[in-house]
């Protein structure tokens, strides 16, 4: 295999000038309904005029902020648009990243970004896409002070926003693994009713104004690696995760009740684990010291009882443990800092 593989690169620049016409094919690989798609979506869009020219990630990195979909047009191959990534043998578009685009408009069922079946990765995270009017009187203030970073949304004011009902609709996406729609001002509930993404990997919805229960299908999905859900309104119990490929679960900053879920004490690979400032309440079992790799755990300001498990004290991956403004009893030898504000 490794011969034939070599032989084809030796000769393919001879191939190339042989026949023009065969590297042509391989470098205009975008199918005219992928690029019809997405220029019916970047019409549905205007450019926003916040003034800033960075945004954060949800681990808050620091990204340029700047119009992508403005430079997409006909006469370029869509594959080569900015933010837009084709599979090398089909053509057809796999990855959309549109984070920090200034986009600004509402995502209809109808969008033409559902024909895109072939989607693995999405990021529509940092727009507005969902916020169909922003009233000038309450105009946008976008203060990226380092203090209000961890808050990504504090700063912006939206008068209307719009929900993720579009998700209900898709039933094409069954390659996505990747959906980012966090920091964008999408109000109501997940809809219930989403099916047919069986191999997302990671759901980041964090820093909106959502609300409702966390609805079933998330936690049943089976190759579950990230969810992101802090910094909303959600309510009711964490149900429990069928996934057990669990890597970052962050649900702070919510109104969440009931215990932690038990399916989280048997995950391999969990690294964080952030449900801080809910009103989650029973026990901390210690169990819990199974998870070897966790690196972050971050339970503060919940209704937590009974004793904090002794063997925390042993967790050698442990870096960031806040347990604080809880109903906590007993103490942990450590050498690392207890409280550490994440
Ligand atoms: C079309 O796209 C190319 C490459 O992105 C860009 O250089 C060019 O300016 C664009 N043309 C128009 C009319 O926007
Ligand atoms: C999208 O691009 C940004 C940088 O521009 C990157 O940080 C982010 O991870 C990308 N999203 C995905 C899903 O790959
Ligand atoms: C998509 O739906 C919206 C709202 O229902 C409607 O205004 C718009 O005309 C529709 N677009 C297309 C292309 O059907
Ligand atoms: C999903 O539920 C919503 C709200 O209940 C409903 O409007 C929508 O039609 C449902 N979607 C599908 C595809 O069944
Ligand atoms: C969610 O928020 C909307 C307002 O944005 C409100 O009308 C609705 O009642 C809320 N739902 C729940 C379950 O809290
Ligand atoms: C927190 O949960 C308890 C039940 O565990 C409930 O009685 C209490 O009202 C909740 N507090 C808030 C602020 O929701
Ligand atoms: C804290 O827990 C103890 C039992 O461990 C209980 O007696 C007490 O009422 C609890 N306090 C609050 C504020 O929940
Ligand atoms: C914690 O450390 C103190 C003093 O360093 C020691 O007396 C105590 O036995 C230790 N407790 C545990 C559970 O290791």
């Amino acid at each position: 295999m490794g011969y034939v593989k070599l032989v084809f690169f030796m000769i393919f620049p001879f191939l190339c000038q042989l026949s023009l016409s065969f590297c042509s094919s391989l470098s205009h690989l975008c199918p005219k309904d992928q690029a019809l798609a997405l220029l019916q979506f970047k019409h549905m869009f205007t450019i926003s005029h916040d003034p800033s020219d960075y945004c954060f990630d949800i681990t808050d990195h620091l990204i340029q902020s700047y119009p992508k979909t403005l430079s997409w047009n006909k006469s370029t191959d869509c594959c080569s648009w900015d933010g837009v990534s084709c599979d090398e043998t089909t053509g057809k578009v796999i990855e959309l990243n549109l984070t920090c685009s200034k986009l600004q408009g509402k995502f209809h069922s109808n969008s033409s970004v559902f024909q895109l079946s072939n989607l693995k990765r999405l990021d529509l995270s940092n727009n507005n896409f969902f916020g169909s009017f922003i009233s000038p009187k309450f105009g946008q203030v976008v203060v990226y002070s380092l203090e209000q970073r961890g808050l990504h949304t504090s700063g912006r004011i939206h008068s209307n926003s719009g929900q993720l009902e579009f998700l209900s609709f898709n039933r094409i996406w069954t390659q996505l693994e990747w959906l980012d729609c966090s920091v964008n001002s999408v109000t109501g509930p997940i809809p219930s009713n989403v099916s047919g993404m069986q191999n997302l990997q990671s759901l980041r919805l964090s820093s909106n104004h959502l609300n409702g229960t966390t609805p079933s299908w998330i936690f049943s999905l089976p190759s579950l690696t990230g969810l992101e859900l802090s910094d909303n309104h959600f309510s009711g119990n964490i149900q429990e995760f069928k996934s057990k490929t669990l890597s970052r679960v962050s649900l702070k900053q919510n109104q969440l009740q009931g215990p932690i879920p038990k399916s989280l004490l048997n995950q391999r690979d969990l690294h964080y684990l952030l449900f801080s400032h809910n009103n989650l309440s029973g026990q901390i079992a210690s169990t819990i010291c199974n998870l070897k790799t966790l690196g972050v755990l971050d339970l503060g300001s919940n209704n937590l009882e009974g004793t904090i498990p002794l063997c925390l004290g042993e967790m050698s991956e442990l870096w960031v443990l806040d347990l604080s403004s809880n109903n906590l009893s007993g103490t942990i030898n450590t050498t690392f800092s207890i409280g550490t504000n994440l």
